[in-house]
Parts: structure tokens; C-alpha cells; sequence
């Protein structure tokens, strides 16, 4: 933290007033506290000062002590004690503040500092030739899980590379800052995890709630429309894999409801359909199956959808072509992740030398 002091008097104006929007919003906000706690108003009068002049001086400190009838000194401790009051001229289209935190700092904020030095000032609260632009260092902003990030005025910009942190700065120094939106800076919903949800990503089925269930013992029966799907054998409910897309088309309808839903409020693409071509093909259950939870990203459930699909060993996985990843992929609704662990590689490894082999190719013992 540095020692914040008022900028030189060479630099502070003679006098300081709200312009006739503030005064009457500063009129407002003062009437929201009770009465003898008018002092409550402090911090955002200054802000609003700050936001008016781009800087809090020492005329408009001294314009609020007034106004709230606090002492000078009670207003200066505010104004020095949080660092988002600027004490100093900053840049008139973009004051970045990089959060240099552990965090941000152990996911890269030491190179937008450098992309800060590079393209604004080599030191902080130095404006740029223009006087548009400045940067400082500042503390934990709060969006850790997204580091590393910069604030610029009230908005954070996560997720940066040097590379993004260049594109938002130039943007504002072309006065088009609201261009770039703020947060996330990759494929990241909010805080979510990257590449969308990793788990309680089990299909969850609606369940019919009847209030008042007629009394009758008589055992519900479902009448299927004309045009339904011929009945799925026993021997097919056993092995999904024996399932012809006849005999799945109820399975894939119901599939698909329930995923464009779910993908309705996630944004998500509809989940594969158990009739596509793409879908890998199946065999019967050996008598001993391989171990797929030896896949890093296969759990216990997975294993159990996987082998629902009619796929048990890790020669079949080693063997899925792109078309079969990508519908693997979106039928389990994993957004890329197959690919992303490698599944193939994984298997086709496992396949050849098992976990003597595994080790040996990635340096750690499969889960
Ligand atoms: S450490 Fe940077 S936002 Fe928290």
C-alpha cells in the first residue's frame, strides 16, 4: 500500500462546486440519512466529486467538510484512506487499476503491468503524453477466481492476457471504451467454471406431480400417441446398445426435451440425440470390461453412462473419430472436455500397456 498524499498545489484548482446535477443529487443523498447522521453522506459526495472532475482535489474535499459540516481532517482521512478516490490527475479516458493481489499476481498481473509501463507510463500515476491515459497497482478487487484483472472507472475486466489488456486499453484511449464488455474476457459465464459446468452435470429428468392422485389402486398406464416409437424390448432396456434408432426415438425425444431446457438457461447446445450417425457403435458387455474410470475425467457415474452406450473398453474409446468425440462429448454435455483431457490419447495408451504404460507416457498413475 503507498502513502497516498494530495497532489502538489501546483496542480490543485482554486475552488470546487457540483454543477447543478450533482448539487441537486448531493441535496438528495444527504436527505437519506437521519437526522444528525448527515455525515454518512462522505464517501459518496467525494465520489460524485471525483466522478464530476476525474479527481478528487483538495477544494472539493474541503467543499464537502462544508457541506457536511465535518471537520477538514475527518473528510481528508476518508479521501486518503481509500485507494478509489484518486488524490492526483488521472487519465482523462482511462485510469487502469491493476490488481497485483496473490492471485492475480501468481496468474500473470505482473505482465499487464508491464503492458500498463509499455503503452501508458513506465510508473504509476503518470499520465501518458496525451493525458488520456494512467495506471496504478492496487489491492484485491474482489474477482479473484477471475484473475487476473484490471478496474477501469467502476466496471473489471477479467480474465486478461497481455494481449487482451493491449485491446481494452486501446479502446479506450479511442474514447471507445464502452465497446469492450466488461468481465469475463474468455468463454466464461461470470465466475463459472471455464468451458461450462464440470459437475452435477447428470441429466436430471422432470417429474410429473400430480396433487390429488385418484384413489384408485389401478396401475397408471401411458397410452403413446399413433405415430410413438415401437416399444424398446427388455433385452434392448438391458443393453442400450442393441437399441435401433426405431426403437429410440422415445428416448432421444424425451433426451432432447429435457437438454434444450436445461440448455435453454445455460446457454448450452442441444445434447446429441441417441439415434445420430455420430454416435460411437456399441458391443455387447465382455466379461471383464475395462476399468474406464482409469480415463482422467471418468467417474463411476460416467463409467455408468459410457457403458449404457454400449462402450466398455478402451480400445473403443481409443478409436472415436472426431464426429464420435464432439457427439460423446455433448451427450454427456462436457463442452469440449473429451478433447480437452484427451480421452483417446488416455485410452489408446491404457489400451497398449495399461497403467505401467500410462505412467510411463504422463508421468502420474491414471485415477
Ligand atoms: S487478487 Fe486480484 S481480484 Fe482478488
Amino acid at each position: 500500500m503507498s502513502v497516498r498524499r494530495l497532489a502538489e498545489d501546483n496542480v490543485q484548482p482554486a475552488a470546487f462546486a457540483f454543477n447543478e446535477e450533482n448539487a441537486a443529487w448531493a441535496e438528495a443523498t444527504i436527505r437519506k440519512y437521519p437526522e444528525g447522521r448527515q455525515q454518512s453522506a462522505v464517501i459518496p459526495l467525494l465520489m460524485r466529486a471525483q466522478e464530476q472532475d476525474g479527481w478528487v482535489t483538495r477544494a472539493a474535499i474541503e467543499f464537502v467538510a462544508e457541506k457536511l459540516a465535518m471537520p477538514y481532517i475527518r473528510v481528508l482521512e476518508v479521501a486518503t484512506f481509500y485507494t478509489q478516490f484518486q488524490l492526483k490527475p488521472v487519465g482523462t479516458r482511462a485510469h487502469v487499476q491493476v490488481c497485483g493481489t496473490t492471485p492475480c499476481m501468481l496468474r500473470g498481473a505482473e505482465d499487464l503491468i508491464a503492458v500498463c509501463k509499455k503503452k501508458i507510463a513506465p510508473e504509476p500515476f503518470t499520465l501518458n503524453a496525451e493525458g488520456t491515459l494512467s495506471w496504478e497497482e492496487v489491492e484485491c478487487q474482489g474477482a479473484c477466481v477471475n484473475a487476473p484483472m484490471v478496474m477501469i472507472f467502476k466496471d473489471s475486466y477479467e480474465d486478461l492476457t497481455p494481449i487482451h489488456l493491449e485491446h481494452i486499453i486501446d479502446r479506450f484511449d479511442a474514447g471507445k471504451g464502452r465497446d469492450v464488455t466488461p468481465g469475463p474476457q474468455i468463454d466464461r459465464i461470470y465466475s463459472a467454471p471455464v468451458g461450462g459446468p464440470v459437475a452435477l452435470t447428470s441429466e436430471i429428468k422432470p417429474v410429473r406431480f400430480v396433487a390429488n392422485p385418484p384413489a384408485a389402486a389401478e396401475p397408471a398406464v401411458d397410452v403413446p400417441p399413433a405415430n410413438a416409437a415401437k416399444p424398446v424390448t427388455a433385452a434392448e432396456e438391458t443393453n442400450p446398445a442393441l437399441k435401433t434408432p426405431a426403437t429410440d426415438k422415445k428416448a432421444a425425444a424425451e433426451n432432447v426435451e429435457v437438454s434444450g431446457e436445461n440448455a435453454d438457461k445455460a446457454g448450452a447446445p442441444v445434447a446429441a440425440t441417441l439415434d445420430s450417425p455420430d454416435r460411437p457403435a456399441g458391443i455387447d458387455r465382455p466379461a471383464t470390461p475395462d476399468d474406464l474410470k482409469m480415463i482422467s475425467g471418468v467417474g463411476p457415474k460416467i463409467e455408468g453412462t459410457l457403458h449404457e452406450l454400449g462402450i466398455y473398453t478402451f480400445a473403443q474409446v481409443a478409436s472415436w473419430k472426431k464426429n464420435e468425440r464432439d457427439w460423446v462429448d455433448s451427450y454427456l454435455k462436457f463442452k469440449g472436455r473429451i478433447d480437452r483431457d484427451d480421452w483417446v490419447k488416455q485410452a489408446e495408451v491404457l489400451a497398449r500397456g495399461g497403467e505401467a504404460e500410462y505412467i510411463k507416457v504422463f508421468g502420474k498413475k491414471p485415477r
